[in-house]
């Protein structure tokens, strides 16, 4: 008989984000009223419409493809250059930092890429997360084989966990131990929290010291409206030679179902080979690429393209501060109903501490019973998650209102 990957005997049920799936189908199955009154306030997904510049330069991007003389067959793995070049210079080198077109990588995804850069890595990495986290980081690892099995609380061997909660302000401080790979990901998903650039600075500078590698999740950087915050960790001296910083279409201009995304591995970063040797990381992730994926549709390239045209980017800013238009009401109301909340701010997620002798999953059971409100218990992102609650602001402004009557209503702390 074929052998399995144990690994996965390890992982905790299902992903989570199926699993609250599963939960609200049973409840919907059972409570057939209460059905059509569910709103969902759970999982970050998009519910606006594309922008009108990206679905137009779709629209003909499929008109090319169904002429002979414009049709493209497998583009660049990396993704095209028209792309490539368009974010270095909008996202990167606008905001003065050193990033060249070839450095950047078109995806389908910041959650796949974010599993994927695993396969450079080799096995013996002592890797930090923090917690709570967004669970991708911790399941690839023990899908990988980077883990032992996990404790009562959830935690997996040999991680480092670096805590994050009210007293810290939601940033981890930095591992007191020597750690070869670190998640950051700023705005923070899920607790909403913000890094300044002197924050920054103090990782860059542990990763330089320790020669660590920092993958950056940047997928919430839109929402930053503080103009003293960073929007890439390449505005930090010396991030080039520490940290790969991933970024995503998907919740500035709404592709989570179209997928776009980009990874950006500076030529500059090294690794250490087995035989002591240095390695430039770019080259064996434009090997994996190329042999493992066949880029992104040239269609959805020309979308996430048009993302940077003169009315592409009006409508993105308009979406994201629809979204944080939501986030704002969001967080007032909780606060007014006499909930404590955090982040929401620069970030389309609200992290609600849940009032005292509710744990995590017990909030997420009483605001569906009670309210038809679907978050995410904090639980679900790591054990330091426990007694908190995950609100995305990713709804319609109707469903974000009644929810928030409805709680102001019903559940009153
Ligand atoms: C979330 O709710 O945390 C998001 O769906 C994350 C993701 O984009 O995968």
């Amino acid at each position: 008989m074929a052998k399995i990957n144990d690994n996965y005997l390890k992982l905790k049920a299902g992903y989570l984000f199926p699993e609250i799936a599963r939960r609200v189908n049973a409840f919907a199955e059972a409570n057939p009223e209460a059905k059509a009154k569910i709103i969902k306030l759970g999982i970050g997904d998009v519910t606006e419409p594309l922008p009108e510049a990206c679905r137009k330069a779709m629209i003909k991007a499929t008109e090319e493809m169904g002429d002979r003389s414009t049709f493209k067959g497998y583009g660049p793995e990396q993704g095209y250059a028209w792309l490539r070049e368009k974010i270095a210079t909008h996202d990167y080198q606008k905001r003065g930092c050193d990033i060249d077109a070839s450095e950047i990588f078109i995806s389908d995804g910041s959650k796949c890429d974010t599993g994927n850069i695993l396969d450079i890595f080799g096995k013996d990495n002592k890797i930090a997360v923090t917690d709570p986290v967004y669970p991708v980081y911790v399941d690839t690892n023990v899908m990988a084989g980077n883990t032992g099995s996990a404790n009562d609380k959830g935690e997996f061997e040999g991680l480092v966990y670096l805590p994050i909660t009210a007293e810290n302000n939601f940033t981890a401080e930095l591992p007191e131990e020597k750690v070869d790979l670190i998640y950051l990901c700023f705005p923070n998903n899920p607790t909403g929290a913000t890094a300044s650039k002197d924050y920054l600075k103090r990782w860059v500078e542990y990763a330089k010291a320790n020669g660590s590698i920092i993958f950056f999740d940047a997928a919430y950087e839109a929402f930053i409206t503080d103009p003293e915050l960073p929007h890439s960790i390449y505005e930090i001296e010396g991030a080039k030679e520490c940290a790969i910083e991933f970024r995503s279409f998907s919740k500035n201009a709404g592709f989570t179902g179209t997928r776009c995304a980009l990874t950006v591995v500076p030529k500059t970063l090294t690794g250490k080979a087995s035989d002591g040797s240095e390695v430039e990381l770019w080259k064996l992730w434009n090997r994996r690429q190329s042999t493992k994926f066949n880029g992104v549709s040239y269609i959805v390239q020309r979308g996430a393209e048009a993302v940077y045209s003169e009315e592409g980017q009006e409508q993105v800013k308009a979406l994201v501060s629809f979204y944080l238009e939501n986030a704002k009401i969001i967080r007032e109301k909780l606060t007014a109903a006499g909930f404590a909340v955090y982040g929401g701010v620069n970030a389309p997620y609200v992290w609600v501490k849940a009032p005292e002798g509710l744990s995590s999953w017990d909030l997420f059971d009483k605001l569906l019973q009670v309210t038809n409100v679907v978050g995410t218990p904090g639980s679900g992102f790591g054990a330091a998650g426990e007694g908190y609650f995950r609100i995305s602001a990713f709804n319609s402004r109707e469903n974000v209102n009644e929810a928030m009557a409805r709680i102001g209503e019903k559940l009153k702390v």
